[in-house]
C-alpha cells in the first residue's frame, strides 16, 4: 500500500482535544506497509491512557477505509508524571494533585473560594483545572462568566471550557439552563467518576474541586476514585458554622485526606474609606479549630461587596482587582497551599487504598484460592 495514501488517511485522525490531525502535529514517526498490512509508529505528548485509546480507534478506522486489513500501531508516550508519591486508585493519572474544597454546610462561600483559589493558582503559573462537582447547584460557570458556553464534544468525551487561564467543567455547562435533575446516590457516584474520566483534562498540576455542601456520597466517591492530595474546609466565623466546619475536617480525616487548612470566609469587614477592619460575625475563631486538627488558617477573607459582585458578573476578584487586599489574601493562601502540597507529596502520605469499597475485598475473599492478595481474609 502506498505510503502517501496511508499518510493522507492518517491526516484525517484528529488529535484528541485539538483541531489538528496527527500528521500536521508531526506525531507520526514511521509508516510501513506490506500488501494490506500496515505498521504505524507515533510519538505523542500526552501520557493519558484515554488519548492513546482514542487515537488507536481513529487510526484503525481511517486505515480500514483505505483497505488496510492488519494494522499494527505503536504509540510512544511520556511516562505518567510521577512527581507525586500518591498511592491507590487514580482514574485521572494525568493530574498531579487534587484539592477538595468542602464545607460542613451550604452557603458559606465554597464556590467563591474554589474559584478565587483556582484562578490565583493559575495566575501564579500553575496548570489548573476547576471541577464544579456540585451537581445540585452548579454555579461556577456563572462565577467565571461562561454560563452560556457549551463545551466541545469529541467522540464520547468532552473538552473542558478554558477561561481565566484554567480549564473548567460543571454540570451547569453540560445541562440546559434551568434544567433541574434529581440525583440518586448511584447517579452522583457515576457523575463524579465521569467528570474525571470523560473530561479531557490536560496534564494538570492541580485540579481544584468544588464539592456540594455536606459530607456525603460525592465526597466519598471522589476520594475513592482519585488520591486527594489536600482538603480545604471553608467556614464562616460564627460558632454554629464552626461546628459544621469541624464535621468537614473530621470527614477529611475519615477519608484519609491530608488537611491543607481552613479558609475563614466572611471574616470581618474592611471599611473602604478608612481601611479599618470591623468584626461582624466574630473573627479569628477558625484559628482554634485549626490548632485542634493540626492545620492552618489559609486565609481570613472579609465580607466585601466586590466578592459577591465578582461572582455575579463572572469576574472573580483575584482576577479583576489583583491589587486589592482581598486578592492579596487569596494569593497568599495559594502560596501557603502550594507549600503544603509539596510537603504532603514529599512525605508520601497521599493514598486512598484504605477507603476503597469493601465489596472489592469481599469479592476478592471469595475468589482467591488461598494465595495472598493483600486483602484481610
Ligand atoms: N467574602 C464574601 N463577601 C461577600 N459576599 C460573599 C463572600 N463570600 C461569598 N459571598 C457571596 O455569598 C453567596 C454564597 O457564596 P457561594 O455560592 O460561594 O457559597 P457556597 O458555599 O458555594 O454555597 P452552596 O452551598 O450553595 O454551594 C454568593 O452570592 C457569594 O457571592
Ligand atoms: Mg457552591
Amino acid at each position: 500500500m502506498n505510503e502517501e495514501l496511508i499518510k493522507s488517511a492518517l491526516s484525517k485522525v484528529v488529535y484528541p482535544g485539538f483541531q489538528k490531525d496527527i500528521v500536521s502535529f508531526g506525531f507520526v514517526d514511521k509508516i510501513e506497509s506490506d500488501g494490506s498490512n500496515v505498521k504505524v509508529e507515533l510519538t505523542i505528548t500526552s501520557s493519558a491512557k484515554e488519548v492513546e485509546e482514542e487515537l488507536r480507534r481513529g487510526i484503525d478506522l481511517e486505515l480500514s477505509k483505505i483497505g488496510a486489513e492488519k494494522v499494527e500501531i505503536k504509540i510512544n508516550k511520556p511516562a505518567i508524571p510521577r512527581e507525586t508519591s500518591s498511592r491507590g486508585k487514580n482514574i485521572a493519572p494525568q493530574i498531579k494533585n487534587f484539592v477538595m474544597v468542602s464545607s460542613g454546610k451550604g452557603g458559606v462561600g465554597k464556590s467563591t473560594t474554589s474559584v478565587n483559589l483556582a484562578v490565583a493558582l493559575a495566575m501564579q503559573g500553575k496548570k489548573v483545572g476547576l471541577l464544579d462537582a456540585d451537581v445540585y447547584g452548579p454555579n461556577i460557570p456563572r462565577m467565571l462568566g461562561v454560563e452560556d458556553v457549551r463545551p466541545e464534544v469529541i467522540g464520547n468525551r468532552v473538552k473542558p471550557i478554558t477561561t481565566h487561564g484554567l480549564e473548567m467543567i460543571s454540570m451547569g455547562s453540560l445541562m440546559e439552563k434551568g434544567q433541574a435533575l434529581l440525583w440518586r446516590g448511584s447517579l452522583i457516584i457515576k457523575a463524579i467518576q465521569q467528570f474525571l474520566t470523560d473530561i479531557m483534562w490536560s496534564d494538570l498540576d492541580v485540579l481544584v474541586i468544588d464539592m456540594p455542601p455536606g459530607t456525603g456520597d460525592a465526597q466519598l466517591s471522589l476520594a475513592q476514585s482519585v488520591p486527594v492530595t489536600a482538603g480545604i474546609t471553608v467556614t464562616t466565623p460564627q460558632t454554629v458554622a464552626l461546628d459544621d466546619a469541624e464535621r468537614g475536617l473530621a470527614m477529611f480525616q475519615k477519608l484519609h485526606i491530608p488537611i491543607a487548612g481552613i479558609v475563614e470566609n466572611m471574616s470581618g469587614f474592611i471599611c473602604p474609606e478608612t481601611g479599618k477592619e470591623y468584626d461582624i460575625f466574630g473573627k479569628g475563631t477558625a484559628e482554634e479549630l485549626a490548632k485542634k486538627f493540626g492545620t492552618f488558617v489559609l486565609a481570613e477573607i472579609p465580607i466585601d461587596p466586590s466578592i459577591r459582585v465578582g461572582g455575579d458578573n463572572g469576574s472573580p476578584v483575584v482576577y479583576s482587582n489583583p491589587d486589592s487586599e482581598i486578592a492579596k489574601r487569596y494569593m497568599k493562601a495559594v502560596e501557603k497551599l502550594w507549600e503544603e502540597i509539596e510537603e504532603i507529596n514529599k512525605q508520601g502520605i497521599v493514598s486512598n487504598e484504605a477507603i476503597q469499597p469493601t465489596s472489592e475485598v469481599s469479592a476478592c475473599s471469595t475468589s482467591h484460592g488461598g494465595h495472598s492478595c493483600g486483602c484481610s481474609s
